[in-house]
């Protein structure tokens, strides 16, 4: 092994019974820490899921240099557990570390870290349908010290948390003209803390009115669609699966990605390119049938049953023969192992 890592396991312990946990609620029993300092990673270990202490003066706190991703453990019909898709979550990590001006970490120990660490809380991925091992690895500045800039130290950590089905009722959105997420040449395409803590206001006034969701729109114009909370947002209208293209504003979503190649590959029209706000208005005003959803690791396929654009509101199509449904069983198909991988996208412990 290229990479040693220490693991202290509890002496023993339980795992709940975790249905009734809300999302994220619960960590496993161990966690997955390593610290970054004089240029390189030191001190690589598994230990029990444990607080952190950490200076009141550690750059993360003040400036955001903080990092994460989340991705997803499935148990496989035949009991194997199925890392899904840790290339793509390890190269969307690297992109935002460097976007963050913070240190990769070696795709050796990334990769060895995660398959210790689940296979050690390997009890605690749930053998259900819509259920699933939630990974969560994240990096923070951890030098301790006032002053804005670029920390010399870090810590990289693995946690994790069973997940059940994340959204249970279809959304309705809103289409933000207002407030925008990200603008051109800002972070948006990183998944860096800052860009989820300036959605929250928002997202709030949001809420405050009815709805569960904000869609976001670009930050100049306010006049095509960019993505929708913590989910890409895709469509299907006229026989063709559209979502926005990756435009430097927007997430790379690995669910995103995943749901256009499957498309692709059973054959559907795929069309990644801007959606106007006027596009979508015309097909709803036709009496087109449009389907929208969202698209991420946490709820997978979130239905819309509603978009407000503006002071008008519009129905979607959300009946069980929708195509967004079909979409979601297939990439649960490659991911549970009920197909051939042939994307090559499981990474099986
Ligand atoms: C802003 C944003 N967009 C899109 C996504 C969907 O990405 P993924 O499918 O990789 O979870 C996420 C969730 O990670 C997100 O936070």
């Amino acid at each position: 092994m290229e990479y040693s890592i220490e693991i202290t396991k509890l002496a023993e312990h339980s795992v709940p019974d975790t249905k009734n946990i809300p999302f994220g609620k619960v960590p496993t029993a161990h966690m997955f820490i390593a610290e970054y300092n004089n240029g390189g990673w030191h001190n690589a270990r598994i230990v029990p899921f444990a607080d952190l202490v950490l200076s009141p003066l550690a750059l993360c706190l003040h400036y955001g240099q903080t990092v994460f991703e989340g991705m997803k453990a499935f148990v496989m019909h035949d009991g194997r557990i199925n890392i899904f898709r840790m290339d793509k979550h390890y190269d969307r990590f690297c992109k935002s570390l460097d976007r963050m001006c913070m240190p990769n970490v070696p795709k050796g120990l990334f990769t060895e870290a995660m398959h210790q660490l689940v296979s050690v809380d390997a009890d605690w991925v749930p053998d259900e349908d819509e259920a699933s091992l939630y990974i969560r690895p994240f990096m923070i500045a951890s030098e301790g010290r006032i002053g804005v800039k670029i920390a010399d130290e870090y810590l990289f950590m693995i946690v994790c948390s069973p997940a059940y089905q994340y959204y249970t009722a279809p959304l309705k959105v809103k289409v933000e003209t207002e407030y925008s997420r990200a603008a051109d040449g800002g972070t948006g395409a990183a998944k860096c803390g800052g860009n989820y803590g300036g959605a929250f206001f928002p997202t709030q006034l949001a809420r405050n009115h009815g709805y569960d969701q904000v869609l976001w729109t670009d930050a100049r114009n306010h006049d095509h669609i960019e993505e929708s909370g913590t989910m890409n947002a895709m469509f299907y209208i006229d026989d063709t699966l559209l979502t926005p293209s990756l435009s430097g504003t927007i997430l790379d979503g690995v669910t995103r990605s995943s749901l256009l190649a499957i498309a692709r590959n059973a054959g559907m029209k795929v069309e990644e390119r801007t959606i106007t706000l006027d596009e979508l208005k015309a097909a709803f005003t036709a009496g087109k049938r449009v389907e929208a959803f969202g698209a991420g690791t946490a709820a997978v396929v979130a239905p819309i049953e509603s978009i407000a654009i503006g002071t008008d509101t519009y129905k979607c199509y959300t009946e069980s023969d929708a195509v967004m449904y079909k979409l979601k069983h297939m990439l649960t198909d490659v991911r549970r192992g009920n197909v051939a991988d042939s994307f090559n996208w499981n990474y099986i412990l």
